[in-house]
């Protein structure tokens, strides 16, 4: 093990896009564990859009950032995390850090499955992607479903999970054409525009003429209006996110068709996966003898080192991932 430890901070507050000049990477030494802690050597962390949000006032200055991490227990001073185990915990963004059983879990492994899965479809993302299909939209075999940002972490999961569910046609909407030929050649979406290309209303009408039951709503703003402009009667809109905004520093777009959600008894909802914990063991029940067969696989954006999780964040937010982005530690084998 190494002597020093790498701790990433965030160090001022963005106006707009942020840059790496808003990070620190600070070093310290290794934390020791006190009686009742342990101490997690981090193998892979899980890079996502909501660290934006907490940027512009959550996020204290200067002081280690969060994440989803997974780590190796490489010392202990307590019996419920022994030495050797693979946890998550949500300390990341370093290097090593010092936890209390209350802080980590072990994790199930699954032969043939790659651990850092725990941080994509078996994780936050795939169960974001499974509570807002089942249990928010209820998505019925047939159905039409239009998803945006369909090329990331959430919107590969939906593709692949609507799929596995018997969903009719799937209209996916992405920031280049290269991502959307990805996901219509792996992913198993039947239609994916390329937003940039033109008004996203304009776009997703001719990419659905006959309009849709679904709008998993990664995006909001122009995308949300689209998406209430294509819905047939009692469709369904499910909020996760609204990633157009989270960087912007104009006025958020005003959605000018709210009078079709009453003329179309449209419902729209949203959710906090934090809130639907409860459904993970289901979510492994689901994908992972998926996983195993080949049937699906990994959609994901994997950097190397720790050194490169600023980057890896930044990239994201540009739209230059596909798939989950997810940080390994250099040397991880697990
Ligand atoms: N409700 C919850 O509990 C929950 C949980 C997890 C995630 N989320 C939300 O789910 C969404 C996706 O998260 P993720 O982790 O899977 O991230 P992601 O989709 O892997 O990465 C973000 C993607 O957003 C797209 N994007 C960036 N700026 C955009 C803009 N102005 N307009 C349209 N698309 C833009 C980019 O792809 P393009 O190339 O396509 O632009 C980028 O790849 C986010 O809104 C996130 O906040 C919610």
């Amino acid at each position: 093990m190494t002597e020093t430890a790498l701790t990433v901070h965030q160090t001022t507050r963005p106006y707009g896009f942020p840059a790496a000049e808003h990070f620190a990477f600070v070093e310290s030494a290794v934390p020791a564990p006190g009686p009742g802690t342990a101490l997690v050597e981090n193998l892979y962390w899980s890079v996502d859009p909501y660290h934006r949000e907490m940027m512009d006032g959550e996020f204290a200055l200067n002081a280690p950032l969060e994440g989803r991490t997974l780590g190796r227990v490489v010392a202990s001073r307590t019996p419920a995390l022994r030495e050797g185990e693979i946890v998550f915990h949500r300390r990341g963004w370093r290097t090593h850090c010092v936890v209390t059983p209350d802080e980590a879990h072990t994790v199930p492994r699954f032969d043939g499955v790659p651990l850092r899965a725990r941080l994509g479809i078996l994780g936050g993302t795939g169960l974001t992607a499974y509570v807002g299909l089942t249990r928010i939209a209820e998505l019925r075999e047939g159905q039409d479903v239009f998803v945006s940002a369909a090329a990331g972490g959430v919107g590969t999961a939906t593709g692949r999970l609507a799929r596995l569910m018997g969903a009719g046609r799937l209209i996916g909407s992405t920031g280049s054409a290269a991502k959307a030929a990805y996901l219509t050649g792996h992913v198993g979406y039947d239609e994916v525009f390329d937003y940039r290309a033109g008004p996203p209303a304009e776009l997703l009408a001719k990419a659905a003429p006959d309009g849709i039951d679904l709008y998993m709503d990664n995006v909001g703003g122009e995308h949300l209006e689209a998406a209430i402009s294509s819905l047939r009667e009692y469709g369904r809109i499910v909020r996760i996110g609204t990633i157009a905004q989270y960087n912007s520093t104009g006025t958020p777009h005003v959605l000018r068709n709210l009078p079709d959600i009453v003329e179309k008894s449209l419902r729209m909802e949203g959710f906090l996966v934090r809130d639907y914990r409860e459904v993970q063991e289901e979510l492994y029940e689901f994908v992972v003898p998926h996983l195993q067969s080949g049937r699906v696989t990994l959609d994901e954006t994997v950097s190397e080192g720790f050194g490169s999780i600023v980057d890896a964040f930044l990239g994201m937010l540009r739209g230059e991932n596909r798939g989950k982005v997810i940080v390994r530690a250099a040397g991880a084998d697990v």
